[in-house]
């Protein structure tokens, strides 16, 4: 049940079906280049788009305005000091800006960084800095449904075997990401990352987690994991895990704009030689030390959302929305991400689409067509998210997935059943689906903007089907 109401609402709009193949047409066929006046429910992203509470809308007019040593820099250091219990901060602009820090700090050309799953823009970064990605979730995290409760754990005995293989100089550092973004949104669980980081510490590997998911898997600790399940009061024990998490990797870094439902991004440590070894690069990059790239508004909003992420009705909202979200869909036998994870709804495209070949973009032209028969728009999560091999080959995802994203305190149920409704509709009608192809390609990170078409008419004969069967309705 929802513990807030709504007390401002911005309106929205759904254009006739065939408008939305225009728009899509207009846009590359791409949802990242979508106008958002021309989409009904954004589900791209959680990120940025989460509805901030009273309490962070009013501390942001307690914004301390200065260029160095604003007041609000050290409120949101102490919000981070009662949250991860660390002591170091640096801010940035967002999670990548960490990355770009991170990477280029630590990364030395040939060396590998070892990871439970990549996520895009972490990856990227890597890979620019002469570094190679080695995955090590444990199978069930490629295999899209699964019984198993924390499919972004890491598998301890491939990650003995990596640090033995590759020795543990040519390892940059261990990178966990909880949740785990590009598999579905799915949890990793604090016993594996306990394991994980004695493993690396042993072998004296810097050891570095990704929180920008970490509302979403704060819940899943708290409900899915023994040890935890009887924990009282619930705020509490949500606030030892966070504790917890900050002493035991050597590094933290997150995606404000995600964890905290604001604008911005961080990295925090325990350890003052880490610190400074990162320092320098906040200023070149982000901006001054005591905004790195923020608006001091922001800032301000993060160190509320940061202790209402402690709050269970605040961390519980994504996961129940998502769980329903699933339930709906798996009622019509839809392929989708089980068990349901966080972040949003993830359809298995590979499935969905399966009489498409893989060279014709299954999550990229199943994104299309749902936004041509809903206005719903969905993000791809599958090749066209990936880069090509270095011979130019294409580098097919192990998951072709379309998320729905359902950002924290939105939706309507009402809404999340319309999106569901519609995609049944789709599911009936699969065969309608056609592929894309690239009309232009960037090199890096090619799924943000670049352009696609369909291989024939399809989205034309998809807005027929639509109309024949919902009549005049939009
Ligand atoms: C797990 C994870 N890490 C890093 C990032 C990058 O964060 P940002 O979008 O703020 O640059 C994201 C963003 O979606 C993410 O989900």
């Amino acid at each position: 049940m929802e513990m807030h109401k709504v007390r401002m609402v911005q309106p929205l709009n759904l254009l006739p079906v065939e408008e939305r193949v225009k728009v899509s047409q207009e846009a590359g066929n791409n949802t990242f280049l979508f106008k958002n006046r021309d989409v009904f429910l954004d589900m791209l992203t959680d990120s940025g788009v989460n509805a901030m509470s009273q309490a962070q809308y009013a501390a942001m007019m307690n914004a301390d305005d200065s260029y160095a040593g604003s007041e609000t820099f050290y409120r949101l250091e102490e919000a981070l000091k009662e949250v991860f219990g660390t002591p170091y901060f640096l801010p940035t602009h967002q999670g990548r800006a960490c990355e770009n820090i991170i990477s280029q700090t630590f990364i030395k050309p040939g060396q590998s960084v070892l990871m439970n799953y990549h996520f895009t823009t972490t990856k990227a970064h890597i890979m620019r800095n002469g570094g190679k990605v080695i995955e090590i979730i444990k199978k069930e995290g490629l295999e899209t449904t699964s019984e198993l409760p924390f499919k972004g754990d890491l598998d301890l005995d491939t990650l003995r075997q990596e640090i033995k293989t590759a020795g543990a100089e040519n390892i940059a550092f261990l990178r966990i990401e909880a949740g785990t973004n590009l598999i579905g949104g799915q949890p990793v669980s604090m016993a594996n990352m306990r394991e994980a980081v004695k493993i690396a510490k042993d072998a004296g590997i810097l050891t570095v987690f990704d929180a920008s998911l970490l509302s979403d898997n704060l819940y899943f600790i708290k409900v899915r994991e023994k040890e935890f399940a009887d924990k009282m009061p619930v705020n509490k024990c949500l606030n030892d895990i966070t504790l917890e998490l900050g002493k035991l990797f050597d590094i933290t870094y997150f995606s404000a704009r995600k964890l905290g439902c604001a604008r911005g991004g961080g990295i925090i440590t325990n350890r003052e030689d880490l610190y400074n070894a990162m320092i320098g690069l906040v200023p070149l990059y982000e901006g001054f030390l005591t905004y790195g790239g923020m608006s001091v508004r922001e800032m301000e909003a993060l160190a509320v959302g940061l202790r209402e992420s402690l709050d269970f009705h605040v961390v519980e909202q994504t996961p129940i929305f998502v769980e329903a979200f699933v339930r709906e869909l798996l009622a019509a036998k839809l392929p989708v991400v089980t068990p349901a994870g966080g972040l949003g709804c993830h359809v298995n495209a590979m499935e969905f689409c399966d009489h498409l070949p893989r060279e014709l973009y299954r999550a990229g032209a199943l994104a299309v067509a749902l936004f041509i028969a809903s206005g719903v728009r969905g993000m791809e999560r599958g090749t066209v998210s990936e880069e090509r091999n270095a011979d130019g080959s294409e580098r097919f995802a192990e998951m072709e997935l379309l998320r729905l994203a359902v950002p924290r305190r939105v939706f309507s149920l009402s809404q999340i059943k319309y999106a569901a409704d519609r995609l049944v509709w789709l599911h009936e009608n699969r065969h309608l689906i056609g592929g894309l192809k690239f009309t232009f390609e960037p090199k890096i990170l090619r799924f943000f903007f670049g352009k696609l078409e369909p291989v024939s008419d399809w989205p034309q004969k998809l807005a027929e089907k639509f109309r024949k069967d919902f009549g005049d309705s939009l």
